[in-house]
């Protein structure tokens, strides 16, 4: 079973994503929380940790990782649009967390980070964003920055098992309206593996009856 491609560049994702950052919360926050909660708690980040966010988007997890690592730890997060940068260097400053921060506006498809730097990385909703042979290429490039034994945990649109009738439809307003729906469903943990990672844990859910995976895996 194949995967679609993604077909917008890489400019129209940081213009989409501009135009989405100040109402991001109200469209998908909701719903992304839970996940990404679930994904937080699996990476279990502890205090005087360097870890990554890949896609940090208004800056929720980043929070929260900010939190984990204490004074002692930082956190690190790219993400190609300027206008999510902003909304999530606000929340940021606004949770008084700054000094644990630091934030890269850019692709992530090439991480400007030393080999072996991170204890671990978290991406919620943004692995799906890359076309499919960028995926190896990005996890590739998460392998290299992780410490050895470090961890990674993905939140994704999951491709596994039967698609029903959402994902259906899903996939067939990813391929009619690729600039705006350029989210859609891959194999996480397969992606993982292939990368060269160990699993450790998977969680299965479904937001609006599409299916997600919530994989953590050592490098
Ligand atoms: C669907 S949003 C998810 C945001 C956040 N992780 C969450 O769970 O709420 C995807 C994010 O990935 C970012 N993104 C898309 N393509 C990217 C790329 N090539 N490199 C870095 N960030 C990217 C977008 O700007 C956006 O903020």
């Amino acid at each position: 079973m194949e995967i679609s491609r993604v077909t917008r560049t890489k400019e129209e994702a940081g213009e989409t994503y501009n135009k989405l950052s100040k109402w991001y919360d109200l469209l998908a926050g909701y719903w992304e929380r839970k996940p990404r909660d679930i994904g937080l708690r699996m990476l279990g980040v502890k205090e005087g940790e360097k870890v990554l966010e890949i896609g940090f988007g208004t800056g929720r997890a980043i929070i929260s990782l900010a939190e984990s690592v204490g004074n002692s730890g930082r956190v690190y997060g790219i993400d190609i649009s300027s206008g999510m940068h902003e909304v999530a260097g606000s929340a940021i400053m606004k949770a008084d967390l700054s000094e644990r921060v630091e934030f890269i506006c850019g692709d992530a498809i090439e991480l400007s980070f030393e080999t072996n730097f991170f204890d671990a990385i978290f991406m919620s909703f943004t692995l799906e964003l890359f076309d499919t042979p960028e995926i190896p290429i990005v996890l590739q490039e998460c392998n290299r920055v992780l410490k050895k034994n470090g961890r990674i945990c993905v939140v994704a649109m999951s491709k596994r098992g039967k698609a029903g009738l959402m994902m259906k439809i899903y996939e067939w307003a990813h391929e009619k309206f690729p600039k705006y729906i350029d989210c859609r469903p891959i194999f996480v943990e397969e992606a993982l593996k292939n990368a060269g990672c160990k699993i450790i844990s998977i969680k299965k859910m479904s937001l609006w009856r599409l299916p997600v995976e919530i994989v953590l895996a050592k490098m």
